[in-house]
């Protein structure tokens, strides 16, 4: 029975995840930030199939949170088959987590970076295959290193895109480093999908739940990633960008080396992740 982590696994494209993985018999772990939520999830996706879930909780927003998540996830897993990033924020105004820095940043992108060295000697023991849960609008992403990780240039609009380009930026950095060792590491655009993420008060939140009406729906978000995790023709394959179920080659913003070089050596100070060699 493979294990298959899911970060925000209560809600949206996570659960709709969750549950297909557990109706292909997976040992789901599901991560969510709010014990409560996350025993209501498990309530729902109990019985969906053959496959087991279990919880485990934590905040991805501050570094202490990050860091409680990744002993949560030690210790519900032995071995981790395949670690889906799933998790994801889209704010609508600039708020400063407890190290200072924008919440976006830090559940987007320095999250990600955070449990991929946390859980590393895991991920390699099991060769497992990670995921990141990316977005297309990717390539709306400007990010200013001086101001992006503590929101100084923060944008309703432009926030979102730019933090989920910093984390796509390092998805061939992870590659590389893992190459030899075992873990591989795909990242795709699941769709536009009909969840929570963006909602917000006001004029805008009403005019947006009226347009979400027409995206698709959690379970359609859920499939490509579903396929990028158990599809066996991508054994040994990494560091590859997906549209959906397309290969896709990144815009050359996602490939610039030398930012995301910086952002890398950025995210290792932000972070005081010590390097594992
Ligand atoms: N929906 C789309 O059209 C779309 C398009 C492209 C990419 N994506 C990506 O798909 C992924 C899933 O998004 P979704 O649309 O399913 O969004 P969603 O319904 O808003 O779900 C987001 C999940 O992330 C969790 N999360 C947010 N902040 C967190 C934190 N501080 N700590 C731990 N967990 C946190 C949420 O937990 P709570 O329930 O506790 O808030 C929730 O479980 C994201 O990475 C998103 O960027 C979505």
């Amino acid at each position: 029975m493979k294990t298959v982590v899911v970060t925000g696994g209560n809600r949206g494209i996570g659960r709709a995840v969750a549950r297909e993985l557990i109706t292909r018999g997976c040992r789901v772990v599901l991560h969510a930030r709010d014990r409560a939520r996350g025993e209501r999830a498990l309530e729902e996706l109990r019985g969906a199939g053959p496959g087991e879930v279990t919880l485990v909780t934590g905040d991805l927003s501050t570094k202490r949170g990050i860091r409680e998540t990744a002993d949560a996830i030690l210790a519900a897993c032995p071995r981790i088959d395949v670690l889906i990033h799933n998790a994801g924020l889209w704010p609508s105004e600039r708020i400063l987590n407890e190290d200072g820095l924008e919440m976006a940043f830090v559940v987007n992108h320095l999250a990600p970076f955070m449990l991929n060295h946390l859980l590393e000697a895991r991920l390699v023991e099991s060769r497992s295959r990670v995921v990141q849960v990316s977005a297309g609008l990717y390539v709306k992403g400007r990010p200013d290193l001086e101001k992006t990780p503590t929101g100084e240039d923060f944008q309703p609009l432009g926030t979102y895109p730019t933090t989920k380009l910093c984390n796509l930026l390092l998805v061939p950095r992870f590659a590389a480093r893992w190459k030899e060792r075992g873990p591989t590491i795909l990242a795709l655009h699941p769709g536009v999908i009909r969840t929570g993420l963006g909602d917000r008060k006001g004029m805008l939140g009403r005019l947006l739940r009226v347009v979400k009406r027409l995206w698709k729906s959690p379970e359609e978000g859920a499939r490509p990633v579903v396929r990028l995790a158990l599809d066996p023709a991508l054994d040994g394959v990494t560091g590859r960008y997906y549209h959906l179920d397309v290969e896709t080659e990144l815009l050359p913003i996602a490939r610039d080396e030398a930012l995301a070089a910086k952002l890398w050596s950025q995210a290792e100070k932000l972070s005081e992740v010590l390097e594992a060699g």
